[in-house]
């Protein structure tokens, strides 16, 4: 079948997100699903991120003539076909085998970014290859400043040239539903794990060539200072510790665009302005550290009066569809992340999943755009 008449039949089949999601529940093991949905506590915020953006209406205008969409998005120098890209996501592998580079191939075929987690299952060295300029590489701070470098020369030397510091982990937080799962960091090998590897024979097979999941970028340096276990190590040496000074002092280091991921604060997103960070993602870290955060698009337009025309905000948690990046825009937002959905796509539909999930959104992207009555982006501006 031809990758056309292919896509074709996926679109038919899986018209939106929530399809993949359904899908994807049914390929992946427990342990990795309920990684890939939990947030933190109560989980209270997982369903209030969505409820916030069916909250907002948009009101539309008519008989503005022939419908021309121009999507193409210019952000942090670069120019992506659409306003939205891929976030990081940690222990990917556990969730599909390769799934890094599968998104990765993918964004670079869309000319969309990928974003590579610190604690992704594959290293810089392995995406950097596969996502060219498309990449943007993904820091969690470690203490200690010469690991700090080391992680970040790796990244600069595979081809990443924008990097986000994530700073929304002030503690890992307690995600209770992963702890039910039998969820550790890294994963081990216990009954109720080789029960779920027997009953999810096509995530087993490809998991067993391509080698259990491990946080391949920083395992090399568990031994840095002592026999500490990877898991203690991302515990004690990346977390805690983050101030605006390390900020500054990374993004001095960094050649290349630096964003600031994780603020709800507007005066958060000052303090990222007033030390030279090009740009910012508004984000409650997809519910998943601090479950009475607000919401991110609740805070955008108070952070969008703080700061705009001098960082590029984006935004993500919650997104799900086109018209959620439609309406993230339509309040000031520049660009959109989007974690889980694209997970979903890979663990449903492996190597098309990237693809499929990129024309799901461009495509109720630009469709509510014609809904709405503006062609192109600059219309949606906050003047
Ligand atoms: C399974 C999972 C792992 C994540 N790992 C990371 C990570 O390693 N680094 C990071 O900055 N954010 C991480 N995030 C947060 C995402 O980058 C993003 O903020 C969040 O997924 C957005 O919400 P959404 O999943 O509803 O799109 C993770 C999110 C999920 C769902």
């Amino acid at each position: 079948m031809s990758y056309e008449a292919q896509r074709q039949k996926l679109l038919t089949k899986y018209p939106a997100i929530q399809d993949l999601e359904r899908k994807s529940k049914k390929r992946i093991p427990d342990v990795g699903w309920h990684y890939l949905q939990t947030g933190t506590g109560e989980e209270a915020l997982v369903n209030k991120n969505r409820d916030a953006f069916n909250s907002i209406s948009l009101t539309p205008q008519f008989c503005k003539g022939e419908f021309n969409p121009t999507v193409e998005t210019k952000v942090l120098g670069q120019t992506f076909s659409v306003p939205f890209g891929v976030a990081p996501v940690g222990l990917t592998g556990l969730m599909w085998p390769r799934a890094e580079i599968l998104l990765a191939q993918a964004a670079k075929r869309n000319n969309i970014p990928y974003t590579l987690s610190t604690l992704a299952t594959e290293t810089p060295e392995t995406v950097g290859p596969h996502v060219g300029e498309m990449g943007w590489f993904q820091l969690y701070t470690p203490r200690e400043k010469d690991l700090r470098r080391t992680i970040l020369k790796r990244a600069s030397d595979s081809g990443f040239k924008t990097l986000v510091i994530t700073v929304d982990i002030p503690l890992p937080s307690r995600r209770e539903r992963t702890k039910r799962a039998g969820m550790s960091t890294p994963p081990k090998i216990n009954p109720r794990f080789i029960w779920q590897a027997m009953t999810h024979p096509t995530w087993t097979m490809r998991t067993l060539s391509n080698g259990l999941p491990r946080l391949r970028t920083v395992e090399t340096y568990s031994d840095f200072k002592s026999m500490m276990s990877v898991g203690d190590f991302v515990e004690g040496q990346m977390g805690g510790n983050l101030t605006w000074e390390m900020c500054k002092e990374i993004r001095e280091e960094w050649d290349g665009p630096v964003v600031v991921k994780g603020l709800l604060h507007p005066k958060d997103a000052e303090k990222a302005v007033e030390i030279g960070m090009e740009g910012i993602v508004v984000s409650n870290h997809g519910a998943r550290q601090f479950d009475a955060a607000p919401t991110p698009i609740d805070v955008l337009p108070d952070i969008v009066s703080a700061v705009k025309g001098k960082t590029s905000i984006m935004l993500d948690s919650g997104v799900r569809t086109g018209l959620d990046i439609l309406r993230a825009l339509s309040l000031g937002a520049e660009f959109v992340l989007l974690g889980r959905a694209f997970l979903y796509g890979v663990t449903a539909l492996g190597q098309y999943g990237g693809d499929h999930v990129y024309e799901i959104l461009k495509g109720d992207l630009i469709n509510n755009m014609a809904q709405l009555g503006v062609s192109s982006l600059d219309e949606l501006k906050v003047k």
